[in-house]
Formats: C-alpha cells, sequence, structure tokens
C-alpha cells in the first residue's frame, strides 16, 4: 500500500512538472508568435548565445597588421588572421596585400566564416612595381612569388599609421598581438626583428642548415658591393618574417627605396649567396638594417617549425607565435605541429583549397 501511494505521489508530480512544461512553451511559443515579424529580421535567443560578441565592435588603438594573400596558400593568411583575433581584445586592423585576382575569393572566405566581424581593407599588389628589380626567369622563387616583396612597401600600404606590424601568412599567433605592437623601438630604428641566434630558436636549428643564421649565408661576400659595406660575414642574421616598423623612420630613411636599389643592383651583380633558396626578401633587409634594427623578444618569434625543429610539445604550447619557416608546411605534408595550426584553420566555404591531411584508415 505504501509502495502504491509513493507510486501515485510521483505519477501526480510528474504530470504537473508535464503540464507547466507545455504550459510555459505554449506560452512562449505565442510570445514568438506574437512578436515575431518576419520583414524586421527577428534575432532568435539561441543565435545570439552562439555569438555573445555580435554587437561588440572593437573599439581602441588601431593595431595595423599587413599579411599577403596568395592564391595557393590563402587557407594560410585565414589561420594567421583567426590566430591572431581570437586571442587579442585589440583593436586589430589588417590590411591584406594580394593579387588582383585572388580578391573575390579571399571575400568569400572572410565574409561567409566566423571572420566577419574582423576589421581589414584589401590592397591590389602590382607585379609591374617589381620590373628591373627581381629576375625575369619565372622559374626563380622571387618571380614566382612577387607577393613576398610587399613587405618593402609598408609605410606606401598603411599610410596612416605611425606604426605596424607585418606578418608571415605562415605564423599561427598564440598570444595577444597587442604585446607585440608594444615593442619597444630605439631612436633611430625603423624595425624590430629576432635574431636568428637568439636561444630560443637556435634549439629549432636543424643540423645541416648550414649557414643561415649569418650574414655570410645571404649575401656573397667577394662582390665588390658587398666588400665595401664593411658589414661583418659573421654578423647574427635575423628573419623577416615577423617585424615591428616604426613608419615615421622607415619614410624618413626612404628604406623601400633602399631596399629597391639593392634588388636593382643585385639583378646586375648577383649579389646574394648561391645557396640562398626561398627567403629572398632577406639579403637587401640585412644590408639596409645592418646593425640598425631593434629586437623582438624570441618567444614572439619561434621558427623553424616547418624545417624539423625539434621542440617540445611543452615549448609550442608556451610560444607566443609560431613560424613555419623552412620546406615543410602545416597545410601540407609531413609538416610538425600541424594539430596546433589545424586548431585555428576555417575551412573555406567556396571548396578550392584543402589542406593535406592523411585520412583515417591510410597507413
Ligand atoms: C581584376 O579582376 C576583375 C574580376 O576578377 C576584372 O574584372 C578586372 O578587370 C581585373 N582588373 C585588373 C586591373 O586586372
Ligand atoms: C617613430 O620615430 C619617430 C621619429 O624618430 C619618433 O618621433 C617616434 O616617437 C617613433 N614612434 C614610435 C612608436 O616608436
Ligand atoms: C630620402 O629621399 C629624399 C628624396 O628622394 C632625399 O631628399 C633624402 O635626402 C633621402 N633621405 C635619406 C636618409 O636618404
Amino acid at each position: 500500500l505504501l509502495c502504491l501511494s509513493v507510486n501515485v505521489i510521483i505519477l501526480v508530480l510528474l504530470a504537473v512538472a508535464f503540464l507547466i512544461i507545455v504550459q510555459r512553451n505554449l506560452l512562449n511559443l505565442s510570445d514568438f508568435l506574437h512578436t515575431e515579424k518576419p520583414d524586421e529580421g527577428v534575432i532568435l535567443p539561441f543565435e545570439s548565445e552562439l555569438s555573445p560578441d555580435l554587437n561588440s565592435v572593437r573599439t581602441g588603438e588601431e593595431i595595423p597588421v599587413l599579411i599577403t594573400a596568395a592564391e595557393d596558400r590563402l587557407g594560410a593568411v585565414v589561420a594567421a588572421m583567426n590566430s591572431v583575433y581570437r586571442n587579442s581584445k585589440a583593436n586589430v586592423v589588417f590590411t591584406i596585400v594580394t593579387l588582383n585576382e585572388t580578391v573575390t575569393h579571399l571575400k568569400a572566405w572572410l565574409s561567409n566564416t566566423r571572420l566577419n566581424r574582423v576589421k581589414y581593407k584589401i590592397v591590389i599588389f602590382k607585379p609591374e612595381l617589381l620590373n628591373g628589380k627581381i629576375s625575369k626567369d619565372p622559374h626563380t622563387p622571387e618571380a614566382a612569388k612577387p607577393l613576398t616583396f610587399a613587405r618593402f612597401y609598408l609605410p606606401a600600404y598603411i599610410p596612416e599609421a605611425e606604426k605596424a606590424i607585418y606578418l608571415d601568412d605562415d605564423v599561427i599567433v598564440q598570444g595577444d598581438i597587442q604585446e607585440l605592437y608594444e615593442t619597444n623601438l630605439k631612436p633611430g630604428h625603423a624595425a624590430a626583428f629576432s635574431d636568428d641566434c637568439d636561444s630560443a630558436s637556435a634549439k629549432g636549428i636543424v643540423r645541416g642548415a648550414g649557414n643561415q643564421n649569418n650574414y655570410i649565408g645571404f649575401l656573397d661576400f667577394k662582390k665588390e658591393a658587398i666588400k665595401k659595406l664593411g658589414m661583418r660575414a659573421t654578423t647574427c642574421s635575423f628573419n623577416p618574417g615577423v617585424f615591428i616598423a616604426n613608419l615615421t623612420e622607415w619614410k624618413n630613411q626612404n628604406i623601400s627605396q633602399q631596399l629597391e636599389h639593392w634588388m636593382e643592383l643585385n639583378t646586375q651583380e648577383d649579389l646574394y649567396a648561391k645557396t640562398l633558396a626561398e627567403s629572398v626578401t632577406t639579403p637587401p633587409l640585412l644590408i639596409v638594417f645592418y646593425k640598425r634594427h631593434s629586437s623582438i623578444d624570441p618567444m614572439w618569434h619561434v621558427r623553424h617549425l616547418g624545417a624539423g625543429s625539434r621542440y617540445s610539445s611543452q615549448f609550442v604550447k608556451a610560444a607566443k607565435l609560431l613560424h613555419w619557416n623552412g620546406h615543410y608546411k602545416p597545410w601540407g605534408r609531413g609538416s610538425s605541429f600541424t594539430d596546433v595550426w589545424d586548431k585555428w584553420f576555417i575551412p573555406d566555404p567556396t571548396g578550392k583549397f584543402h589542406p593535406v591531411r592523411r585520412h583515417t584508415g591510410d597507413s
């Protein structure tokens, strides 16, 4: 008898609960039907919960970031931008330099994904700019990748800024970009780079990489034009894949014109080291910024992830910025730490770009 009455009580409670739920839903439904005006574009509550910053447009000091977008690696620029944006609350404004034929694809990717709140402007790069300054042979890396020279013209692309950041597309930012932006530039310095012999990145240098951490790895010191500069061949080089620039100094010192001068001279006198592979933008920068640049915190430019570096996963986790310079890119085959990159990648809504990934079942 006791059992029975307990059961009855439970049943009654359930029935009451059921009625309450039904009634609330009916009320909600009638509320909803009452307020819904389709032509006013009602935003349903669950949608605004999914995007909590729906109405928060970032304000405050702008942090200008220049990045390039090459058609065959658009996935890279998207992942890099996403990592910068998600790890900072700062008012980041990207300037994306690209070729005319890439604009439509790039815009589709930025506006049809969760990147649609990111502030950016797209600037078209004119390859004619490089006429007479790079080799005409289309098989050379420089001719194949004109966008890589966009960094030489930073003040032309961001004329209103006093200070700006340049990022290669094969990076992932894990720290707050504001911190990098606040890197102190010494008076008279137009840029800050990170040296190739600093302790953090030296860990990642792979045996057999040769002299690619000093000037002699990039410039031919037997050439008269280089000798005349009186630079020490063993000076530590720097990696121009990440830098902060004082654009006032850049303009005052005519840095862009100086860089063009060395590019032109190289086409006539072949001044770069023979061993130089991908880093065609490095030699002129090494000359122009010889002993005239500030430094970046080494954790803000952890390099060689694309060169088989053997960093521990704890070290990679602690890094503020990861750079896959080297042959193996995180969207391609054989790269290390692709899982880190995958976290920031956003699939291409047009379906053209696919990271190369081993599918489960393959071996
Ligand atoms: C840029 O591309 C658009 C279409 O993608 C084309 O109509 C236009 O002529 C191109 N402009 C130049 C300068 O090539
Ligand atoms: C940039 O350089 C100019 C000229 O030397 C200097 O007045 C200014 O304070 C510098 N700005 C920054 C942000 O370092
Ligand atoms: C930069 O160029 C301008 C005009 O071409 C020239 O007047 C000025 O002296 C140059 N400055 C430097 C530091 O080379």
